[in-house]
Formats: structure tokens, sequence, C-alpha cells
């Protein structure tokens, strides 16, 4: 976890200049020059670690919607909280450049081919960790809102990775 941790931070750093770049477009870089961090490697790199700390974060939550594990309501938020701050950063993590295609991506070209509906469906997953989040605030057992919650994202990874993720 440590690890996942500091490669998100440094990945989360990466994006900001990524997005400085994309505000104020840089001239191509001197051919003398040594070219700096490749911004489309930094980008799959962000997203996998965004995704990877996304995954951790979901397994427990999904154990305990499918009564594998005990309803633990803190911990459950906390991962909750966790998996919508994440997931945010994603908006950011797919510039064109970074559809590099395998082995460096497993995200599909269609991500870029079909934008809008890979955006309206990163903007669903993201509305509904945001709910999920509120719910897990206040139900104190594996209710039926709880699953609900659960359910309606974990059908937005399966939905998103069918499209959009090669296998
Ligand atoms: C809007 C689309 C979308 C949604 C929603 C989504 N994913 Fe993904 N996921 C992707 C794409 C695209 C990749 C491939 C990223 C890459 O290789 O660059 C990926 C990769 C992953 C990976 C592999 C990371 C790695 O290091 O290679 C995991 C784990 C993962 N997703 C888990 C999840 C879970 C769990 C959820 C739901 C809680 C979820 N994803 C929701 C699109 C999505």
């Amino acid at each position: 976890m440590k690890l996942i941790l500091k490669t998100l931070s440094l990945a989360l750093l990466a994006s900001a200049s990524i997005n400085l770049f994309a505000a104020d477009p840089a001239p191509a870089p001197a051919a003398d020059k040594p070219a700096g961090p490749n911004p489309a490697k930094q980008a799959v790199n962000v997203r996998k670690a965004a995704f990877t700390l996304i995954g951790n974060s979901f397994k427990p939550i999904g154990d305990a919607a499918q009564g594998k594990a005990e309803y633990n309501q803190a911990d459950i938020q906390k991962r909750a909280n966790r998996i919508l701050v994440v997931s945010e950063f994603l908006d950011s993590s797919f510039p064109e450049a970074s559809n590099l295609g395998e082995p460096d991506t497993k995200a599909k070209a269609e991500v870029w081919t079909n934008k809008a509906d890979f955006d309206k469906k990163l903007k669903e997953f993201q509305e509904h960790a945001a709910t999920l989040a509120k719910v897990s605030a206040t139900e104190k057992s594996a209710s039926d809102a709880f699953k609900e919650a659960f359910g309606a994202v974990a059908k937005d990874c399966k939905g998103c990775h069918e499209s959009f993720k090669a296998k």
C-alpha cells in the first residue's frame, strides 16, 4: 500500500505538470535539449496508480456488500471517500497523447475515438462514487441502500472496462 501511495503521489505531481502543459502549450523542446519526462507515459502511470488504489479500496466494500466480510462502517466510509477523491484525478489522466496502445496501456483507442461515451461513463462513476460515500456516512449496517450504492459503482467498473479496457 505504501508503494502504491508513493506511485500515486508521484503520478499526481506528474499530472499537475500535464495540466500546466495543457493550459499553456510549450514549444517543442530544442533538439539539443534532453527531452523532459514523457507526459504521455506519466498520464498512463497516474491512471494505473489511481485504478490500483480504487480497486484495492473497493474490494473490501464488495466483500461487505456480498456478506463475505463484516460491515465496518468507519472503514467502508474511509474507503468510499478515497475512491471518490481518486476518481476525480481520472479527469486529467486520459490526454490524447497517452493513447499508446498495448503494452504501455490497456486503455483501448475507443477512449479517444468514442470520447463522449467514455466521459459520460467516467462522470456516472464519479456520481455513483459520491452516492456511495454519502450512503456509507449514514448506514450502520450492510443495508439495502448500501448494497444498492455499491451495486451502481460495481456496474460502472464493469461497464467501462467492457467498452474501454483491453483484457
Ligand atoms: C470510465 C471508465 C472506467 C471506470 C468507471 C473504471 N475503470 Fe478501471 N480501468 C479503465 C481503463 C481504461 C483502464 C486501463 C488503464 C491503462 O492501462 O492505462 C482501467 C484499469 C483498471 C485496473 C488496472 C490498473 C493497472 O495497474 O493496470 C484496475 C485494478 C481497475 N481499472 C479497477 C477498477 C475498479 C475497481 C473500478 C470501479 C470501482 C473501475 N476500475 C472503474 C477504465 C475504467
